[in-house]
């Protein structure tokens, strides 16, 4: 028999990775800051977290982890590249992201989308218990709400968006508008990242569907759907203990020492999407490069850049374009043994990560259009007292929050180069006081504060 949670959350992806060791294969909690953030509710709630496995064909049987139920949802090889390649990464992803690649359109990937969402909207009615809160995640997600008000009009459903809304003019491309907007009206709250993101919604919700709002609340069908900005965040503690790690200072030291002891290491981490302005940053820092105002060795970029939905074609071009810009640079001005970018297309270990974050005097996040921007956090979180500059994009979400930045327009090559110049430069004393005061607001406002306040305003009991 099924257990039921009066817990429940809703994602693509399970908050778990399969791991083979010495040939036994077993589920490993990943290390995300939302499962952090709502595991100790999950655990005390016996909560069940719904979402895709990884992988194709029939999923695992539901299955417990560190007092958290997983229950797996299938996907099938037309699911993966209609729903979540298709419709997911091809429609949604760019239009979502002020269409900085052009969407593509496609009815059979529409379908598939249909689809696949009353498939989770169907395992999320199994496993919630009678009045249960459900909270559904993301753009992968966005017609669950209203198909799980359908099975179960007893539930209480809430929607939090990780990217951004965008403008009505933007949405209103989409062939699957006025289902997706009724989709997310099926919550009773609809979180975004940001307030100009919930405005947009509910003024694309008169514009559409012709529904009256006062403030930030919609009627619909006679029942009152809330919208609001909850920014998420990270686990500042987590962040700050593992860089305060010994081995990983050790670490950050040995990195360092194989960059060739550089003055200037500058870093780059994200996944490989065109949205993260990886192409703008390198231009910028190859500029400087040909002005004369960095030189290698005493400047080296290390970019990471994590393979991530490898089979959808925008994603292919933009590794070539990156790729060729890093063999273009370190072609013209790296030297033997030394280049000037070290470019790295793999994923790490959260303690890698922090060493690297550890190493680092700049980092750059220089995304054109991103809905928060955990990096830039996590690089503030881990900075300690060692100073450190950060360059960050205004069209992350994260600028709203982290004001002492070196802030720029990453449309703007001179804006990027200058925000880039202003930060090597920057004196000790100026970056420690800028890095104080972002961490300052990073530990008032960390992961658990972000679902904290969802919750509560969801009318969720959000204490264990
Ligand atoms: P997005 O959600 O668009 O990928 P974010 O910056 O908000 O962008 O979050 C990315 C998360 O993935 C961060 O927590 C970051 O530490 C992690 N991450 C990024 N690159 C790597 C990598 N190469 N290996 C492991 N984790 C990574
Ligand atoms: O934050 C956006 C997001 O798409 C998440 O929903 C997702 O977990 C993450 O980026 C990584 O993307 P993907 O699940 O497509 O690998």
């Amino acid at each position: 028999m099924t257990h039921r949670s009066t817990f429940v959350v809703v994602a693509n992806r399970l908050p778990v990775d399969e791991v083979v060791t010495d040939g036994v294969r077993e589920w490993r909690r990943s290390p995300g800051g939302l499962v952090t953030a709502l595991h100790p509710v999950l655990q005390a709630r016996r909560g069940t977290w719904v979402g895709w496995a990884g992988g194709t064909g029939p999923a695992p049987d539901p299955f417990e982890l560190e007092g958290i139920r997983l229950h797996p949802v299938p996907l099938s090889d037309e699911d993966l590249e209609r729903y979540y390649e298709g419709q997911s990464n091809t429609t949604i992803w760019p239009l979502y992201h002020d269409a900085v690649e052009t969407p593509a359109y496609r009815r059979r990937w529409r379908d598939s989308y249909r689809t696949v969402n009353a498939r989770f909207a169907d395992a999320a009615a199994e496993v919630a218990a009678e009045g249960a809160t459900v909270w559904v995640q993301d753009y992968q997600l966005q017609l669950v709400p209203a198909m799980l008000r359908e099975r179960r009009p007893d539930l209480r459903i809430g929607f939090f968006l990780h990217i951004p809304f965008p403008p009505i003019e933007l949405f209103m491309q989409m062939p699957l508008r006025a289902e997706i907007l009724r989709g997310l009206l099926g919550a009773d709250l609809v979180g975004f990242q940001q307030r100009l993101a919930a405005q947009n919604f509910v003024r694309l919700s008169r514009h559409l569907l012709g529904l009256r709002y006062v403030g930030q609340t919609i009627e619909v069908d006679g029942r009152q759907v809330k919208s609001g900005a909850f920014p998420i965040s990270i686990d500042v503690k987590e962040m700050e203990e593992l860089a305060n790690d010994p081995a990983v200072q050790a670490r950050a030291k040995q990195i360092r020492q194989e960059l060739g002891d550089p003055k200037t290491v500058i870093l780059g981490v994200d996944r490989l999407d065109y949205t993260k302005g990886i192409e703008q940053r390198l231009k910028a820092f190859r500029e400087l490069l040909v002005d004369g105002e960095l030189s290698v060795p005493d400047a080296v970029m290390v970019q990471v850049a994590t393979p991530s939905r490898e089979r959808v074609e925008h994603y292919q071009t933009l590794r070539v374009k990156v790729e060729r810009e890093v063999g273009r640079i370190n072609g013209e001005y790296g030297r033997v043994g030394v280049p000037a970018v070290h470019y790295l297309h793999q994923s790490y270990s959260r303690s890698e990560l922090a060493a690297l974050y550890v190493a680092a005097d700049v980092m750059m996040v220089t995304p054109l259009r991103d809905g928060m921007n955990l990096v830039a956090k996590e690089y503030v979180a881990a900075r300690g007292d060692r100073g450190g500059a950060l360059v960050l994009s205004e069209f992350a979400g994260a600028a709203t929050e982290l004001k002492q930045a070196f802030l720029c327009n990453p449309h703007d090559p001179d804006g990027v180069k200058d925000a880039l110049r202003r930060a090597v430069t920057v004196d000790d004393v100026e970056a420690r006081r800028r890095m104080r005061v972002m961490q300052r607001h990073l530990r008032n406002h960390d992961v658990g504060r972000w679902a904290q306040s969802f919750l509560t305003e969801l009318g969720a009991a959000w204490s264990p």
